[in-house]
């Protein structure tokens, strides 16, 4: 069958956030647009779906007061957010493998260890508040921030191993999901500055407040509601040929011939697309700099949150631990108690090489150490494994390796000629996140209006 062929203004390659903000812009703005999105579904890497009769949220869930974009945009579809629940004491597994309950925003840690914490914090927000997220690159210190590891870093302004590594955590496992040595000290920092600091991004409190009454991908779904048949499902982009003349857009089902096209693919993905004539030699290279972090999310429902009885939060911490983090994360309305846990980099790694019924009852041990025997025993169990899906291959998000963003982040977001790119992963505030995903197809439309104007 031959592919449907269609003419618009401007073509949008991915139906996530970012490109559905974008495709909405443009829309208001008076532009006639289409979506072309590889899955049979719309949200990308923000899912809400049904698994062993749970509602889970299996890719991106919460809202934290710094992401106005989202917020905004939550306001204006009449959409409603409720608080991730946090009341009782929390739990910490220390380097000494012992289990502590505490309340607060202190880890129960050694006295000295507990300090140096602070002084890290100090420094790392010090750093963050100087460099800012909006151009990192920019900074006179870039480089030299940008060609050490974030882990060696932290070995050189401390001697004490569970302070670095407990710093470290905070954007290593817990939000780039690489080890700490791969990625760069000014990659940690934008991390930190796009979240407004990085005490922000250590208070699960801040960065964990909200979550979306009926789900996120919801945000999504209500975008694309708007744009009606414009978006064009299970239609994955293959080429985009691109001139003087406009673009040329072709996908398996559709072809279609426009002014401008934005790609809102996660950046790993930008060359699974071909292009012609071929991307100037500075992207192919850029984008071979950038790449997927791998972390697990962990989904166990219980038939009562038991930990609450217990007079638990539900949320643990540990640095020693397979599962880094664990959080109360039933959904709105449900009687049953739900945790998510969350298991990154190699430690992921060494789990997804044992056979599945393995890994699952070490991950579920892991969450018992927090929590205490009755984790063992879900009603239902779910493990989100974003890196197997072809259409994302990774989780959260894209980040460069050590290097990459002195060099090439200037760069990330030009536009080739008729071609735009829009994606959380290129985002400045909300990197990472749906904010950033809303604010970087925001950004492209308003480019795309200005060009075409
Ligand atoms: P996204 O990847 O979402 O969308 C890209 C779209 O392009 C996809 O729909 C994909 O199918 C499509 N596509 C790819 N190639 C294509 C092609 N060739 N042709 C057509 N379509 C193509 N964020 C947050 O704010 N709070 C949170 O709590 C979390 N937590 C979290 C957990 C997990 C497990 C994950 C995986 C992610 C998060 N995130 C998050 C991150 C958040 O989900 C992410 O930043 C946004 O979904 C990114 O939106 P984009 O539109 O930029 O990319």
């Amino acid at each position: 069958m031959n592919p449907r062929e269609l003419t618009a203004d401007v073509v949008v390659v991915g139906a996530g956030p970012a490109g559905l903000n974008a495709a909405r812009h443009l829309a208001a703005a008076g532009h006639d647009v289409v979506v072309l999105e590889a899955r049979d579904r719309v949200g990308g890497r923000t899912w809400t779906d049904e698994r062993g009769g749970v509602t889970l949220e299996i890719g991106g869930q919460w809202v934290s007061p710094d992401q106005t974009e989202l917020l905004g945009l939550l306001d204006e579809l009449g959409m409603e957010t409720y608080p991730r629940y946090r009341d009782g004491e929390n739990v910490h597994v220390g380097a000494d493998g012992v289990r502590r309950r505490y309340r607060g925003d202190t880890f129960p840690v050694p006295d000295s260890t507990a300090k140096e914490i602070a002084r890290l914090t100090e420094l790392v927000d010090d750093l963050v508040a100087a460099v800012g997220a909006t151009e990192p690159w920019a900074h006179p210190r870039a480089r030299e921030l940008d060609t050490i590891s974030f882990g060696d870093w932290l070995r050189r302004q401390s001697d004490d191993e569970e302070a670095c590594t407990t710093i470290a955590l905070f954007i290593a496992g817990a939000m780039l999901t690489k080890p700490a040595h791969a990625f760069s000290t000014l990659q940690a920092v934008l991390m930190a500055a796009s979240a407004g600091s990085f005490t922000n991004l250590t208070d699960e409190c801040f960065i964990l407040d909200r979550r979306v009454v009926g789900g996120m991908q919801s945000v999504s779904e209500r975008l694309a509601a708007e744009l009606g048949d414009r978006v064009h499902l299970a239609t994955p982009v293959r080429t985009v040929r691109h001139g003087d003349g406009g673009v040329v857009v072709e996908s398996d089902r559709v072809t279609v011939r426009a002014q401008r096209v934005v790609v809102a693919v996660p950046p790993p993905l930008f060359s699974r697309i071909s292009y012609d004539p071929p991307l100037p030699r500075r992207q192919h290279q850029m984008h071979q700099h950038l790449s997927m972090g791998l972390v697990i999310k962990v989904h166990a429902t219980y038939a009562r949150p038991f930990w609450r009885h217990d007079g638990l939060s539900g949320t643990g911490f540990g640095t020693s631990t397979l599962v880094q983090e664990v959080y109360d994360n039933t959904i709105h309305g449900d009687d049953r108690g739900t945790l998510v846990a969350f298991v990154a980099d190699e430690k992921a790694d060494a789990v997804f090489a044992l056979p599945e019924a393995e890994r699952r009852a070490e991950i579920l041990a892991s969450i018992a150490q927090f929590l205490g025997e009755q984790a063992l025993e879900p009603i239902a169990y779910y493990e989100s494994d974003w890196a197997s899906e072809e259409w994302t291959r990774g989780a959260y998000a894209a980040s460069f390796d050590l290097g990459g963003l002195a060099r090439y982040g200037a760069d990330q977001r030009t536009p080739v000629g008729r071609i735009h790119w829009a994606c959380s992963d290129l985002a400045a505030e909300g990197y990472q996140h749906v904010d950033g995903a809303l604010r970087s197809g925001r950004a492209a439309a308003a480019d795309i209006t200005a060009a075409l104007a």
